[in-house]
């Protein structure tokens, strides 16, 4: 327990971290908010997996040395890269295969995601346990199906060890972290935790399924993605375990790096700007009309830079190419995923040279180029935990268009008659998640981006909005507090 005015002490453990390792949304998370939760007097330090980008390059002190650590030997290395302080797991036998964390190059799960993941959690366990004298942890604060363990290990293989609080962050039910029942037996856990009220899930290993029963708290990454999920439509079939947690779940906003996405310093950019010299955007959008091969034109650019799935609405996008074009606007869209997505893409955009492009792959730099020279940016999805290119957006002028799911419901402020006289409008939302759906939205902006002062009004609002990690770190602070008072 903290003494009243010790800072509090945070093990995060997270399958990705930026600016190490990232595919997704998670790993802006996990890189921001420990800076964030250090003006509040939390300390807290990340636990990763050695994956060779993590390794490379990192001068870790070694904290600890394990034989026999799910199947070889491994080091939990201790140093800091940049602004972040890591423990990193280094076990060559798990982490130490190229391209993506997950998956292998042909696009599959790795065929022993489940062991490389519990490896994590119970590294993290052990850590918990006070094994490594320099950092132990008030709270251990697990992200997703991959930390989701560490409750499991502190409850059933304990044996009255010291016990942290444990925080699970659900960044996506989506990924639930479901195995057969014959890996149980490679986890390390005694036979008693294979149980409903442990990690037996419909016969199968639930890892997430355990995390969200055993976790002393539940957060999501946004209020509505914690109202949405606790209902049969929403919750991915985990709704009535989390009914069941009760006031334990709670939803918190992302928030966002503003030093990394901040477009008066941006090095990707043309040129940079700021919501005083917004005029300057226009190089931006010359430097993507010749990147992406566009013509110029009057209409809106619209980008999108997203995973490439049916989550993000793609296919729905795919379908409104068309129509969109009619309405006048041009797309530039940056993404990677499923194979037929990219494909499906590719040929609409196919038909409208110079109006529609599209580039497969991933490319930091390209997302900030569009984020500061596009006018709006499309975010169409299906179902949206959080959603941080909406953020990112407003942050540069760049008006999102996003269903009203998750967290894109509640970040951003749609542009209604009262929004608009009240001056407070950020952009335009629409409820109906199908092609007329889309195709409407998009008519909705063409429409306000023809009006130049109602435009310079929802880029003026949305530049102002807040979208730092301050008013969300306090929660997180707050809870931790809450845990270990
Ligand atoms: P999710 O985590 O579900 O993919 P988020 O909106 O939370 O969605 O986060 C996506 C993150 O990944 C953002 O930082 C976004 O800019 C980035 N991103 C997605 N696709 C690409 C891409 N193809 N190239 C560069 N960045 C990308
Ligand atoms: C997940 C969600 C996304 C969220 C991100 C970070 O990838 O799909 O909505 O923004 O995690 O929390």
């Amino acid at each position: 327990m903290p003494e009243r005015g010790r800072s509090s002490k945070v093990l995060s453990v997270a399958s990705e971290i930026f600016p190490l390792i990232k595919t997704g949304g998670l790993a802006d998370v996990t890189g921001a908010l420990p800076a964030a939760l250090a003006a509040l007097d939390v300390e807290v330090r990340t636990l990763v997996p050695g994956y060779p980008a993590v390794l490379e390059g990192f001068d870790g002190a070694v904290a600890a040395t394990w034989a026999g650590f799910f199947g070889g030997p491994a080091r939990l290395l201790r140093g800091s890269r940049g602004s972040l302080d890591l423990f990193v797991l280094d076990a060559p036998h798990l982490y130490a295969r190229p391209g993506n964390p997950y998956l292998d190059a042909s696009g599959q799960d790795w065929p022993d995601n489940a062991e490389r993941f519990a490896a994590l959690s119970f590294a993290a366990t052990r850590i918990g346990w006070g094994e490594v004298d320099a950092f132990v942890p008030d709270v251990i604060h697990g992200h997703d199906w991959q930390a989701a363990l560490v409750p499991a290990y502190l409850e059933f293989a304990g044996d009255g060890r010291r016990r942290p609080a444990t925080v699970l962050t659900l960044h996506n039910i989506a990924f639930q972290g479901q195995f057969p029942a014959a890996t149980f037996s490679r986890l390390g856990l005694p036979e008693r935790a294979f149980v409903p009220h442990g990690l037996e899930y419909f016969g199968d290993v639930g890892f997430l399924k355990a995390g969200i029963l055993l976790a002393n708290a539940v957060t999501t990454v946004s209020p509505s993605y914690a109202h949405e999920i606790v209902t049969p439509d929403g919750g991915m079939g985990m709704d009535a375990m989390l009914r069941w947690r009760g006031d334990a779940l709670s939803g918190i906003v992302n928030g966002i790096d503003i030093e990394v996405w901040n477009p008066a310093t941006d090095p990707h950019l043309a040129m940079r700007f700021d919501v005083d010299a917004l005029d300057a955007r226009a190089a931006n959008r010359y430097a993507l009309e010749e990147r992406f091969g566009l013509a110029p034109g009057p209409g809106p650019l619209v980008c999108m830079i997203s995973r490439l799935t049916t989550q993000k609405g793609i296919d729905l996008v795919v379908e409104a190419v068309d129509a969109i074009v009619a309405l006048g606007a041009r797309m530039a869209v940056l993404g990677s995923g499923d194979t037929a997505l990219e494909e499906a893409l590719l040929e609409a955009a196919s038909r409208h040279p110079a109006r529609v492009a599209v580039r497969i792959g991933y490319d930091e730099g390209l997302s900030h180029l569009l984020q500061g020279g596009s006018d709006a940016i499309l975010v169409p999805s299906r179902f949206e935990p959080c959603g941080l290119t909406q953020l990112y957006g407003l942050r540069y002028g760049c008006v999102p268009v996003v269903s009203r799911v998750g967290g894109l419901a509640d970040t951003v402020i749609d542009a209604n008659l009262a929004s608009l006289a009240a001056g407070v409008a950020t952009g335009v939302q629409f409820a109906d998640v199908t092609v007329d759906g889309v195709v409407e939205a998009m008519s909705r902006l063409v429409e306000l981006h023809a009006r130049p002062d109602a435009w310079r009004g929802l880029q003026r609002s949305g530049m102002g909005s807040d979208v730092s990690w301050t008013q969300s770190a306090r929660l997180y602070a707050d809870l931790y507090r809450r845990l270990v008072p």
